[in-house]
């Protein structure tokens, strides 16, 4: 049970807002966390902070005993810290095929083992007989799970996933969950989610991390955190 990445003091600031304040957790290897808290809680901050796309003011992000505080964003996926972003980002007129196997690029060298090891991934994401399909003619599901199935191609020791499950229907949520739970166990991927659908973050979390005003406000096993009261009235209460 050791941390694979350790975020300790973590502070952003944009002009007079303080976005983070001084955020302090650890991700156990192996981890599904999830992430609460209300919009504009610092979510989406905390998880810039961690890849360097906006770094912190100050604090530092453990991963294997290296601070990635000040590492570019590039390097950082390279290391094994990767993060899905917040608007499904897909190149729409290229095939979902494609899609997966720029991802692959990265990891592979050439174009026919990026495709193969693209088609492998669509595979297991259950995309395969959308393969040829131009990206911009998939559902929002679809798209959704190909933003996992790209991201899951840079190998990442941790994904950070943000908002994925948003404007998915039930069973879709549930479909997408079970893959993302597979990942976990069979590939040994730690995963970060950041979910407003309070079912959802339930069932798959392992512990949850609620945010409020930039602050921690909780952090424990799911049944714990959806009880505890200023979860409640930051958050669950106003839903
Ligand atoms: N790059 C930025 N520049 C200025 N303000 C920002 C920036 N990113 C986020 N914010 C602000 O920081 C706060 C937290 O935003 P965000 O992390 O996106 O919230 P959440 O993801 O929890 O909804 C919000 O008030 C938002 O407007
Ligand atoms: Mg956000």
């Amino acid at each position: 049970m050791s941390a694979i990445l350790r975020v300790q003091d973590l502070s952003q600031r944009f002009g007079g807002l303080h976005a983070l304040k001084d955020v302090s957790f650890d991700i156990i290897d192996g981890e599904i966390l999830g992430i609460i808290g209300p919009n504009g809680a610092g979510k989406s901050t905390l998880f810039n902070a961690i890849v360097g796309v906006v770094p912190p003011i100050s604090g530092h992000v453990w991963f294997k005993d290296e601070d990635l505080v000040g590492v570019p964003p590039h390097e950082v996926m390279a290391k094994g810290v990767a993060k899905t972003s917040q608007s499904v980002q897909v190149f729409d007129e290229m095939s979902v095929l494609d899609n997966v196997a720029v991802a692959a690029l990265l990891k592979n060298d050439s174009i026919k083992s990026a495709r193969e090891a693209a088609r492998g991934e669509l595979e297991f994401w259950g995309l395969q007989s959308f393969a040829d399909v131009i990206a911009q003619d998939l559902t929002l599901a679809q798209r959704s799970t190909l933003e996992l199935a790209r991201a899951m191609m840079l190998h990442p020791a941790v994904l950070l996933v943000d908002e994925v499950m948003a404007g998915l229907n039930e069973v879709e949520v549930d479909q997408m969950l079970d893959r993302m739970m597979q990942a976990n166990r069979e590939r040994g991927v730690t995963l970060i989610v950041i979910e407003h659908n309070m079912r959802a973050l339930m069932r798959i979390s392992h512990r949850i991390l609620a945010l409020d005003y930039g602050a921690v406000i909780a952090l424990g096993e799911p049944a714990e955190v959806s009880k505890n009261q200023r979860v409640v009235d930051a958050y669950l209460g106003v839903e």
